[in-house]
């Protein structure tokens, strides 16, 4: 399985040649001025909520491709006013098969708005059961519902924010890698903004310290899982 990271909380994961997206942001990130939105590759879009730094080239992308949205009720009826048609509905507890593995919708305690100020639904992590069972936590603050997280389908490596101020930063996120029994952890949703500047060299100790894989690739960059 590939990972390639496109800056903040959107990165892709190739899974037996299927290519998925997660919360697509990268025109307005500056940090990510090297990666083309209008180039970037998607049979699934995944959506954790609704807010501008997760959702702002979704429609463009999910039109471009024709890739199928998976997110929340509520994200996927502004998507259809939006005029994406190819968009699947979930919510938290939720489970489907696709034909890349099976996607279960998990709590994320934040908050979810739309750009436009319509309401968003409840945000969620997804857990993806495939070649390699993974976890993307969404935007979240450590909760006691991660214990619930690892049941039926070990998870191999997470993805989950490490910023702070707005997420879980990195002590919160050692904590949440521990409680789903995930030693490694991939970084995301720091330094965009000044509010999560992070040190990523202390964030790495911290987490080798737990006994644990911070792993930060580059903007632009894809690793193997
Ligand atoms: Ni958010
Ligand atoms: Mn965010």
């Amino acid at each position: 399985m590939k990972f390639t990271y496109y800056g903040h909380s959107c990165f892709g994961i190739e899974i037996k040649g299927k290519k998925l997206l997660f919360d697509p942001f990268i025109t307005p990130n500056k940090l990510a001025a090297a990666v083309n939105a209008d180039e970037v590759e998607a049979d699934y879009i995944f959506v954790s909520h609704g807010h501008e730094d997760h959702i702002a080239d979704c429609v463009s992308i999910a039109k471009r491709t024709g890739a199928l949205v998976i997110c929340n009720w509520e994200i996927y009826q502004w998507l259809l006013k939006q005029g994406v048609e190819n968009v699947h509905p979930m919510n938290t507890g939720g489970r489907k098969s696709f034909d890349f593995g099976t996607v279960k919708c998990v709590h994320a305690q934040h908050s979810s708005s739309l750009p436009d100020g319509s309401y968003g639904g409840n945000p969620m992590g997804f857990v993806v059961a495939c070649e390699k069972n993974f976890y993307y936590s969404g935007d979240t603050a450590l909760t006691l519902d991660m214990q619930l997280i690892p049941q039926g389908s070990p998870i191999a490596f997470s993805i989950m924010p490490i910023g702070d101020n707005f997420t879980m930063g990195i002590e919160d996120a050692v904590r949440a890698a521990h409680m789903i029994s995930c030693h490694s952890v991939i970084g995301v949703h720091y330094n965009t903004f000044p509010y999560i500047v992070i040190d990523a060299e202390k964030a790495k100790a911290h987490f080798e310290r737990n006994g644990l894989e911070l792993k930060l690739p580059g903007i632009g960059e894809t690793i193997d899982l």
